[in-house]
């Protein structure tokens, strides 16, 4: 494992939300219609070729992209969330790494670049470092695909609906901090055009929006 970025308690603190929430993560599900919708998107999209899904919790979409992909390197600061995610769906095709995303540089680039439920938990002054990541991930016609939603409940906005600083709680009631950004789809299509990329964000029915492009090259380093 790469070496973790500790130099933000907060950080540190959503990994350790995130180990420590993994054997009930679906207990949490936001309600809401939409799944078919994004399962629709990820068909239509076809993630072929090699695929690195960045944030894959306990791998239910990484099921689904092993529909598409040749193969899938599926990365994750937690040992409990890969553990889960290799449980599901086994070691044929896809390689996982534990690694702080904040801290990891890939080894090899990848046609398509996936994450669901991550770019809401990047904190916005990491923002563009982390599309810089990204466009490092991904060959020269490398694509782009990522869910999340802006789903944050009142009793979660402790530091009021201006930040992203969130409080999260386990089923026994023990409380972590987190980082939550409630993107709007057409505000996050234009911070990204703004840093060269070319991706357009869809809402669905339901709390759940998916984005899909790619980096424009001619225009710069995709990450600002
Ligand atoms: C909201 S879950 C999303 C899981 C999965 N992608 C999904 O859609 O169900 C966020 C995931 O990010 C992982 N995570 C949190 N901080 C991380 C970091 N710094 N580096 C890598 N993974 C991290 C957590 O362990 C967790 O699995």
């Amino acid at each position: 494992m790469s070496r973790p970025d500790e130099s933000d308690p907060l950080l540190t603190e959503q990994i350790a939300y995130y180990r420590a929430i993994a054997p009930e993560y679906e207990d949490h599900t936001i309600p809401g219609p939409g799944e078919d919708e994004l399962i629709a998107a990820i068909d239509a999209f076809q993630p072929t070729g090699d695929v690195l899904e960045l944030a894959c919790g306990p791998g239910a979409w990484t099921e689904r992209l092993l529909y598409h992909a040749t193969s899938v390197t599926a990365v994750d600061a937690a040992p409990e969330m890969l553990a889960r995610a290799k449980a599901r769906v086994g070691e044929d095709r896809v390689r996982f790494i534990q690694a702080d995303l904040f801290a990891w540089a890939p080894d090899r680039r990848y046609d398509v670049v996936f994450f669901s439920s991550w770019i809401s938990h990047v904190p916005l002054d990491r923002f563009g470092a982390f599309w810089s990541f990204v466009a490092d991930c991904l060959r020269p016609a490398g694509r782009v695909f990522f869910i999340d939603d802006a789903y944050r409940t009142p009793d979660e906005l402790i530091a009021g609906e201006s930040s992203s600083t969130i409080r999260r709680r386990l089923n026994d009631g023990t409380a972590y901090r987190a980082v939550k950004v409630p993107h709007r789809p057409a505000d996050l299509e234009d911070r990204l055009r703004r840093l060269g990329w070319r991706v357009t964000v869809t809402a669905t029915s339901g709390p759940c929006y998916w984005g899909q492009g790619m980096l424009d090259r001619s225009r710069g380093q995709g990450g600002g």
